[in-house]
Formats: structure tokens, sequence, C-alpha cells
């Protein structure tokens, strides 16, 4: 990850570059230094230079190269970026810019794709082998429509934002329409929709003004609520949005639904986890076979891709030792199944709220423990049993 400033001349070209930045994913800081004076083009002493330097070249390009050679000067190994409309783009430019530190010019306005290929290019160059991008999101996806996907990922959300004290996001993408607003009785303003409308102006601050705040703590990115919604949503788009999110947030989480396309495939194979969402009967579990194919098929990695059972009973056993043995790995979670307690949920629009001593509620923060690496506390002896769920140190 890099930290990164945006220099400009104006607050517009500020904007849209640490949009940009934030879009690529390999970023986790972006300080603006927008110079409205000529005058003004240099770093304050002590400042410090980050990595990565973004300069918008205005006309009148001198005070940029100025500046450009004080970064080179006050830290060898910053990379400097910069863009300029291409009919500024002259030889004579080129040359003077290259003297003064810059190393690389993109034609404004910045594509993103261009720009992240740079970053992954240097990052890769300075830490070889390292992961090149943020990797905090959780995703869930059902192995069909109507296991518990939603239910799960996002009373999970709550947990995790119980447990950790930490911002967490859920980006509803399920498809054709994402319920989790109303699973959560919430009139979202924005949505998904709004996100990927407004790219141009993606960045951190802007993404964090789409969100709906449930008074739990976590924060919905709402999805698509018309039919016609994902027309012309394409793939690169949806994986910006999910960057500046990682950029943005401590947690990042997603509701996939069940409906997907090989073009997907780079935002599945940067979670840092997909939980594969089934219930123990046949159809679910077919077409649970079919999801771990395809997932490795396109690449993603099969140490990041876990099973949950959600409505699980213990009768349901002897069915699940033949899936641990068909994917070699056990099943990461199992959810009780509890009628009750999901449907006044739903009907109430809220989270699962009965958390004491029940064995649904358990098993969620035993999930949301792991996935944050936090222990969580055994389940309690009742009635002179011990509960079914016997506690595993965490991660
Ligand atoms: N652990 C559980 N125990 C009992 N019922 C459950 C449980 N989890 C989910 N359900 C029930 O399953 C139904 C579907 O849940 P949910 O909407 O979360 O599924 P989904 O996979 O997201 O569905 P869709 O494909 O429509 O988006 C709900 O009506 C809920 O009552
Ligand atoms: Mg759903």
């Amino acid at each position: 990850m890099l930290s990164a400033a945006v220099a400009s001349s104006d607050t517009a070209t500020s904007g849209f570059l640490r949009a940009c930045l934030q879009q690529t994913g390999l970023v986790n800081s972006v300080v603006d230094w927008t110079f409205s004076d000529r005058s003004e083009w240099s770093v304050r002493t002590g400042e410090p230079i980050p990595d990565v330097v973004l300069i918008g070249l205005s006309a009148g390009s001198e005070p940029c190269f100025t500046l450009a050679a004080q970064l080179r000067r006050l830290r060898p190994t910053v990379q400097i970026i910069a863009s300029s409309p291409q009919k500024q783009l002259d030889p004579q430019l080129l040359l003077q810019a290259m003297r003064s530190g810059v190393q690389e010019f993109l034609p404004a306005p910045v594509n993103p794709t261009d720009l992240q290929k740079i970053l992954s290019r240097f990052l890769q160059e300075r830490e070889p082998g390292s992961p090149a991008r943020v990797e905090k999101l959780i995703l869930a996806m059902g192995s069909k429509g109507g296991v518990g996907t939603s239910t799960v990922i996002l009373n999970l959300g709550v947990q995790l934002v119980r447990m950790t004290k930490k911002r967490v996001v859920l980006l509803d993408f399920a498809r054709p329409f994402g319920h989790i607003s109303l699973l959560l009785d919430l009139q979202p303003k924005f949505s998904l929709r709004d996100a990927v409308g407004n790219l141009d102006r993606m960045d951190g601050h802007f993404f964090s003004g789409l969100l709906t705040k449930h008074k739990t703590g976590l924060q919905i990115l709402a999805g698509i609520s018309q039919p016609d919604g994902w027309q012309r949503i394409s793939a690169a788009t949806l994986e910006r949005v999910v960057n500046v999110a990682q950029s943005t947030y401590d947690f990042v989480l997603m509701d996939y639904g069940s409906v997907y396309s090989p073009e997907w495939s780079s935002t599945l194979c940067q979670a840092r986890m997909i939980l594969l969402v089934a219930e123990a009967n046949v159809p679910s579990l077919w077409a649970l076979e079919r999801h771990m194919s395809m997932l490795l098929g396109l690449g993603c990695n099969p140490e990041r891709i876990r099973v949950v059972i959600n409505r699980w009973n213990r009768e349901d056993e002897e069915t699940l030792e033949s899936v641990q043995k068909n994917f070699k790995q056990p099943i990461f979670a199992r959810l009780p199944n509890d009628f009750r307690q999901v449907s006044e949920a739903i009907n109430r629009g809220t989270p699962f709220f009965k958390n004491h001593h029940n064995p649904l509620v358990t098993q969620i923060q035993k999930l949301a423990g792991q996935l944050a690496g936090i222990a969580v506390p055994a389940p309690v002896q009742r009635n002179g049993l011990i509960s079914l769920f016997s506690f595993r140190k965490t991660q």
C-alpha cells in the first residue's frame, strides 16, 4: 500500500485526482496540496513526502517542475506522476518534466486503470511478492437464492461493529435487487446507482456521503431497487467502488447474492475471504459444488473460500461429512436453524436482538471474531449441558 499526495492549482482537479488514486485500491492515504498561486508550489519544511505524488499540470508548468525537483531532492525514491491535457504534451515539455524528476506522464483526464498499472508496477518493484491491494473485503455469496446470504452478512456486520468498534461498511451488490435496507428498515437516500453514476468525484469522502448509517453503527451502501438497475453497470466500475470503500473503511463486507459472471472475477478474487453460504440440502449443496469449481476456475485462492452452512441442524452432520471430504476443508461455520429469531428480526427490520445464550447469535459472533482475529468467549454452560458449539481459538 502506498501513501500519496495530489498537487494541483484548483480544488476540482485535486478532487478528481484524489478520486482516481483511491479508485486504484493501492493507496491508503491521500494528502491534498492545492496551490492556488504560482508562488505557492513547494512543500512546507518538515512535511512528510509520500510514496507517490500525482501532479495535475496546469497552464504554465514551470512551478510544477520546481515542485517535482524539490520532491525528488527531499525523497529520492518518490514516484512522481504528472497528468496534462494531450494537446500540451509536446516533446519539449516532456523533456523538461523528466529532467525535473517526473517519471510518468498520463494524459488528462486520468484513467484510473492506467494509473493503477503504474502504481502496481511501482509496488512490485518496491516490495516484490507483496500483496498489491488492500485486503479488507469479506464477501458473502449464496450457493442459491434464499439460503440466508443477506441475513448472515448483515448480522456479521453488526457483530463486527460491536466487537471491534471499527468502521464497517456493507455493500449491497445483490442482483437483481438488494434487500439489506429493507431487512434493516432503512430508507436510504442514495444507493449503488449513485456511486457508479458519479465515478468522477468518487473519493472516500463522497463515498461516505452515499452511505446510510444503521443505529448499530453499521454503514450500508444500499443496493439496486429498479428492475433495470444492473444494466450498464460494468465489473470495472464496481471494482473502483470497492477500492474506494477499502481505502476508507476498516472492514468492507459485501452481499454478493448468488448471481455473477466471469467478468466479476477481479472483484471476487481480490476478496480477503469469500463466504459461500449454503443450506445442507441437495439443491443447495449441488449448487455449492458448482460455485466452488467456478471460483477456482476464475483463479480465486482456495484458501480464501470458506463454506458457511446456514439453517444447520444436528441431522445434517452426516451429509456435511462428505462435503468436507469433497472440498478438502472443514465447514467454516454452522449457523443453526432458528426460524423464530430470524423471522422476528425480519419483521421488525432489525438485526438479531436476542443476544444472550442464543446459539445462532453465538455462532455469528464466533464467525465475526474469526474474521476480526478476536477470541470470542466460550459458550456458556446451561442446564448442565455444554453448548454444542465448542470454543476454538481464533486465528
Ligand atoms: N439461520 C436461519 N434460521 C432460520 N431461518 C433463516 C435463517 N437464515 C435465514 N433464514 C430465512 O431464510 C429466508 C431468506 O433469507 P435471506 O433473505 O437472508 O436469504 P438470501 O439468500 O439473501 O435471499 P435472496 O436470494 O432472496 O437474496 C428468510 O426469510 C429467513 O427467514
Ligand atoms: Mg439476499
